[in-house]
């Protein structure tokens, strides 16, 4: 995010505002999880393939008895999503695709050539469920959620977030119609959610930072 706390544009168009390093260390970070989550509108903006760039990642993730690129999970309530987009031209991992029976068929018959759809019959995915899932249907045991802003939300609102990885680059964009971290929704969240920096580390003009969500009604494992 930048200085004053914007993920991207008014117009959500995608931003480049973060260095190599910065990349670098997305991937670092996605190499480690079991699986990928993404929101629809972040897929459909970014057009992101959701692999990883370095060979040495997924051999790392090989030696650690991981397949060698994580599984990749697309979250979206209504379904509409466009199946020429870029992470379904690749065969690197299983794509799952967490929507509800609201997709259109057509959409179900197009996405189902290149992915696994669970879709639920009420109007919204259940988030805990659809963890519950990944971790008895698939094995994975740690996700990592490259946003955007409404499902690390949505997360953060049921407690699901152990741990935030963010950096601050040195922008300020203004503009009260530009997304911080937790969207644009006026509503405050629930409860205040109290953050405990672990580790900051800085490189070049960036800050690099790792807290731990403190969950208080979630006893500490
Ligand atoms: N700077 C950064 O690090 C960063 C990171 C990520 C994203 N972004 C930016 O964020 C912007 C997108 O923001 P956004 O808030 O619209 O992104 P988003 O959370 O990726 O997408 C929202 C959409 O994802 C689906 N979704 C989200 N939460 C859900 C839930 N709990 N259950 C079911 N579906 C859910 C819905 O799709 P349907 O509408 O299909 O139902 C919803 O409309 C883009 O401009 C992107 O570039 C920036």
């Amino acid at each position: 995010m930048t200085v004053d706390g914007k993920i991207t544009t008014r117009n959500f168009s995608p931003v480049d505002f973060t260095s190599r390093e910065d990349k670098l260390h997305l991937f670092r970070k996605r190499a480690l999880a079991d699986a990928v989550l993404i929101g629809h509108s972040t897929l459909r903006r970014d057009n992101v393939r959701l692999g990883l760039p370095k060979t040495d990642l997924s051999k790392a993730r090989t030696a650690r008895d991981q397949t060698p690129y994580p599984i990749r999970v697309i979250v979206s309530n209504e379904g509409k999503i466009d199946n020429q987009l870029t992470i379904f031209q690749t065969d690197i991992s299983p794509i799952l695709i967490f929507s509800t029976a609201r997709m259109p068929r057509k959409f179900q018959a197009a996405l189902r050539e290149k992915a696994t759809l669970h879709l639920t019959k009420s109007r919204h995915v259940d988030l805990v469920a659809m963890l519950e899932k990944l971790r008895s249907e698939y094995n994975v045991h740690t996700v990592a959620c490259e946003g955007g802003p409404t499902l690390f939300r949505a997360l953060l609102e049921r407690s699901l977030i152990d741990q935030l990885n963010l950096t601050i680059a040195p922008y300020m964009f203004g503009g009260a119609n530009a997304p911080t971290l937790t969207g644009l929704s006026k509503e405050f969240l629930p409860a205040s959610v109290h953050c405990g920096l672990i580790d900051m580390r800085v490189v070049g003009e960036e800050c690099f930072l790792t807290y731990r969500i403190k969950h208080p009604r979630r006893r500490s494992k």
